[in-house]
C-alpha cells in the first residue's frame, strides 16, 4: 500500500514507518523537522527506504500533488508540549488545527484518495479521566481539572462534591471531552475536524487516544515533553530528578512497539464508523515508582527530590479502558513497562546527553504563573 505519515520523522512516526517500511509498503514521511525536537540541525534517524517530504503539514494544501495515490494517511505531526502549550496557544492552534485542515484540504484534491485516515490523538482530550466516589463505585464521574488555587493549597487529589477523595478507574472513550490544557483542545479539535471532514470525502476517520508514548527514539532534547526522556538525561550527568506534586500522580506508559501494533491493525482491520480507540497499557504507575524502576533499568544513582512543585494543566491520574481496541483491533499490549524501560535505557545510552533545558522550562513556566511550589 502507498501509505503517508505526518510527523513521520518524530518518535511514534519513525517506529511506524519502520514497520510499515518492512512489511513491503510503499512509505512517505512528511514533516518539517521541528527545532524543538530534532534539535537546530536536523540529524534525524532516517528510516531505509522510506521517501522523505520536508514540508510544513499547514502548506500541505499547496503540495496536494505530494499526497496524490494514497491507500492510507497516518496523521502524527503536532506540537505536543502539554505546558508549552498554555503560552505559545496560537502556536499550538495553528499547527494542530490548522495543520489538520491543511491536510484535509490535500487530500479533498486528490484523485484518488486514501481509504482511511488513521489519527495520532491523546488521552489528555478526558481531562482528568474517569474516578468513581467510593461509596458509588457503579458511577464514573469525570472531575473539573484542577484549579491553581487548588493546586496552591498541596490539594493534590481530586474530591467529590462530599469531599471524599476519588478514586480512578480506567477511562473508557464514551467519557466527553474536558480538555485542560490548550493542547487537549487542540487534540481534540483534530478529531472533530477529521469526523466532520473525511466521511463526506469518502475517507474513514480512525481516531486512537494514546496515553504515555516511551520507548527507543523518544526526543531525549525536548524539555517539554516525555518524562521518562528527559529524567534519564538528567539522570546520565548525575543531575537530580525533580518529582512535581507528591509523586503519587500516576500515569499510563505504553511502549511505542505496542502504539505501533495498534496503527498497524486500523489500516485493514473491519472497523465501524468513527471509530475511536483508547491505546494505553492500561495499568497506573505513579511518578514515584516510574523514576525507581528507571533509575534501575538506567544502572544510575542520582538524588530523587519530591519537590511539591506543579504545572497549571497537569492531571493527577488517567489510564486507559483497552476494551474497544481489544474488541475491534484484537490489541494488548505486549512490553511490560520494566522491559520497555530497559529497552529505552540499553537504547538512550548509546545516545549523545544533551544539555538539560527542564529546569529553564520550569523557570518559563513560573514567570508566566503556569507552575509554582
Ligand atoms: N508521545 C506521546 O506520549 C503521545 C501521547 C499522546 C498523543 N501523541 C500524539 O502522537 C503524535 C506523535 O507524537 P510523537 O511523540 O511522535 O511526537 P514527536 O514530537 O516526536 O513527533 C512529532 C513530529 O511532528 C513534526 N512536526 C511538528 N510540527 C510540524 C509541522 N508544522 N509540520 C510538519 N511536521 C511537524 C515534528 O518535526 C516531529 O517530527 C502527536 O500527534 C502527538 O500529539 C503522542
Amino acid at each position: 500500500m502507498r501509505i503517508a505519515i505526518t510527523g513521520g520523522l518524530g518518535f511514534i512516526g519513525t517506529a511506524l514507518a519502520r514497520r510499515l517500511a518492512g512489511a513491503g509498503h510503499d512509505v512517505l514521511l512528511i514533516d518539517n523537522l521541528s527545532p524543538q525536537i530534532h534539535g537546530a540541525i536536523p540529524a534525524p534517524t532516517l528510516v531505509e527506504g522510506v521517501a522523505v517530504e520536508r514540508l510544513d503539514i499547514r502548506e500541505a494544501y499547496a503540495a496536494a500533488e505530494k499526497l496524490e495515490g494514497l491507500d492510507i494517511a497516518y496523521h502524527l505531526a503536532a506540537e505536543t508540549g502539554t505546558a508549552q502549550s498554555m503560552y505559545q496557544v496560537r502556536g499550538y492552534v495553528d499547527v494542530n488545527e490548522m495543520g489538520t485542515a491543511s491536510l484535509i484540504e490535500a487530500l479533498a484534491k486528490a484523485v484518488k484518495r486514501p481509504s482511511r485516515i488513521i489519527l495520532a490523538s491523546s488521552r489528555s482530550v478526558y481531562g482528568e479521566g474517569a474516578y468513581v466516589d467510593p461509596a458509588r463505585p457503579d458511577r464514573l464521574i469525570q472531575p473539573q481539572s484542577r484549579l491553581p488555587e487548588q493546586l496552591a493549597a498541596h490539594a493534590w487529589e481530586l474530591r467529590g462534591a462530599n469531599g471524599a477523595e476519588l478514586t480512578p478507574v480506567a477511562t473508557p472513550e464514551t467519557l466527553p471531552f474536558a480538555p485542560g490544557s490548550v493542547y487537549a483542545a487542540t487534540k481534540a479539535s483534530q478529531e472533530l475536524l477529521l469526523r466532520a471532514a473525511a466521511p463526506a470525502l469518502g475517507i474513514k476517520p480512525v481516531i486512537f487516544r494514546f496515553q504515555n508514548v516511551f520507548g527507543e527514539g523518544q526526543s531525549l532534547r525536548n524539555p517539554y515533553t516525555g518524562i521518562i526522556s528527559i529524567f534519564f538525561n538528567r539522570a546520565r550527568q548525575g543531575l537530580s530528578i525533580p518529582i512535581y506534586e507528591d509523586g503519587l500522580e500516576s500515569r499510563d506508559f505504553i511502549h511505542v512497539d505496542d502504539i505501533v501494533d495498534g496503527l498497524e491493525a486500523a489500516m485493514t482491520a473491519d472497523l465501524p464508523d468513527g471509530a475511536t480507540m483508547n491505546l494505553g497499557a492500561g495499568i497506573p504507575t505513579s511518578v514515584n515508582d516510574l523514576v525507581r524502576a528507571l533509575l534501575g533499568a538506567a544502572g544510575l544513582d542520582v538524588p530523587v527530590e519530591v519537590t511539591a512543585q506543579y504545572r497549571v494543566g497537569d492531571i493527577r491520574h488517567c489510564f486507559a479502558d483497552n476494551s474497544e481496541a481489544r474488541r475491534l483491533l484484537g490489541f494488548t499490549p505486549k512490553v511490560s513497562l520494566d522491559d520497555g524501560l530497559r529497552r529505552f535505557c540499553d537504547w538512550a545510552g548509546t545516545q549523545p546527553a544533551y544539555e538539560d533545558r527542564l529546569d529553564a522550562a520550569m523557570a518559563e513556566l513560573r514567570a508566566r504563573k503556569l507552575a509554582a511550589g
